[in-house]
């Protein structure tokens, strides 16, 4: 509700008090549209680096938002403060042959590092869960790094809370094929 000033020098007196509390722009949650794809491409390329990526076997291009977008928009999700991309989802449904079970799958999420902390995790979050229910979505997957604290932390704050291991190994055929030959 709005405050009714009692005099204009109040009001004067409250601005010089608190200069710098300026009206924080608020930040809308909405499904991707066709523009977002090159914003959401250059806020990941600054989070996820080839040297730094959190999910192992996807890499972060503009080919990978562009194929989301193609192939699941309405289960992708921004974070909009009404000039810019602030926050992002990416996500797909897994359907299990012979299994009535459907899987939702958050493969990608991240917030602007300068917006951190302000919950905008938290609200891209609960949007994607209840996209997920209309799906009848039966199990939420992700897939972090075991070093990556941040998002630990995060997700078992959404409720992730057991973690299972997997070992990931790799074998480099390219250099296989050299040493027979
Ligand atoms: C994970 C991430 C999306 C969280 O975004 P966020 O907007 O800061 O999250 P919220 O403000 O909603 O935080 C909610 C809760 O998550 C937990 N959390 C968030 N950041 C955390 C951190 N650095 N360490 C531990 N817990 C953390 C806290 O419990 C937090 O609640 P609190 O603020 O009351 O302490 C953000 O840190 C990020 O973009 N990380 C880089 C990208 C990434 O690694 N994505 C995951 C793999 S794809």
């Amino acid at each position: 509700m709005a405050r009714e000033w009692d005099t204009p020098s109040e009001k004067e007196n409250t601005k010089k008090k608190h200069p710098e509390k300026k009206r924080k722009p608020e930040i809308k949650i909405r499904t991707m549209e066709i523009e977002d794809i090159a914003p959401i491409f250059h806020l990941g390329e600054k989070l996820f680096t080839h040297d730094d990526a959190p999910n192992l076997y996807r890499t972060w291009d503009e080919y990978e938002v562009v194929e989301f977008f193609n192939s699941d928009s309405e289960l992708c999700l921004v974070a909009d403060d009404g000039t810019r991309i602030v926050g992002f989802v990416l996500a797909t449904i897994i359907d299990k042959r012979r299994s009535a079970w459907k899987y939702g799958y958050l493969v990608w999420i991240a917030v602007d590092e300068a917006y951190r902390h302000r919950n905008i995790g938290t609200r891209l979050f609960k949007e994607f869960l209840s996209i997920m229910e209309e799906h009848r979505v039966r199990m939420l997957l992700v897939d972090i790094e075991a070093e990556n604290d941040e998002a630990r932390g995060f997700f078992a704050r959404m409720g992730f809370n057991s973690p299972q291991d997997h070992i990931y190994l790799s074998l480099n055929l390219s250099t296989r094929d050299k040493k027979e030959n």
